[in-house]
């Protein structure tokens, strides 16, 4: 069976992207890592690609005048590489329609709560501060909105009485870095249909 080729955007430390390298390293991905793009130089994220022998590539936001320029510029990076699903691992920018329709349903995200609830930046933060009781991650696939597009797998994580924002965001990775992989599988094998904004696990 071929491997599916993957092209991972990031913007830090990668960690969801190493998750997916070991994954694939110990036999349980059916993929292979095309391209690493991120959009900040110096991450660490580019340099566990970098230790791996994956391709990447460095796009700056200053170098273009708007956000579809930018898009544009990562379609053809992608493009390029014949990437097939591109996953946003910690890639902390907002695509815009050029991205979306370039590849349709073949965008994922992972977010540190439990969508609907919590969308956008510092969830983890605002999840204690509200007083939920449960939190978790969700990988969706990526539409116009910001965090709103088919929720493919989500994981469910505690929020404990003595939580800060680090401690419950640690719990809530180490869900990230094992549901990650998993709904790239579930890709990967032609498993996930997509009906209305409902994914069906086939
Ligand atoms: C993760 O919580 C991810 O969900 C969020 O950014 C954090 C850092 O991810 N979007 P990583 O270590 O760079 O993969």
């Amino acid at each position: 069976m071929s491997k599916l080729r993957l092209g991972v955007l990031a913007s830090g430390s990668g960690s969801n992207l190493q998750a997916i390298i070991d994954s694939i390293k110990c036999g349980n991905l059916p993929c292979e890592i095309a391209v690493v793009i991120s959009d900040k130089p110096d991450v660490y994220a580019l340099k566990r690609a970098e230790l791996h022998g994956i391709k990447t590539e460095t796009v700056q936001s200053k170098t273009f005048q708007n956000r579809e320029a930018f898009d544009t510029e990562l379609v053809r990076i992608l493009k390029d590489h014949n990437v097939e699903l591109v996953v946003l691992a910690g890639f902390m920018r907002v695509v815009t329609r050029i991205l979306i329709n370039a590849f349709p349903m073949r965008i994922m995200n992972i977010h540190p709560a439990l969508l609907p609830s919590f969308p956008g930046l510092h969830v983890q933060k605002k999840a204690i501060e509200y007083g939920a009781k449960f939190s978790g991650c969700t990988v969706h696939f990526v539409d116009e909105g910001i965090d709103t597009g088919p929720i493919i797998i989500q994981a469910v994580v505690p929020v404990n009485d003595n939580d800060t924002e680090e401690t419950l965001s640690a719990r809530i990775l180490k869900e990230e870095h094992r549901i990650y992989p998993c709904a790239i599988k579930l890709f990967a094998k032609g498993r996930l249909e997509v009906r209305d904004r409902r994914v069906i696990v086939k």
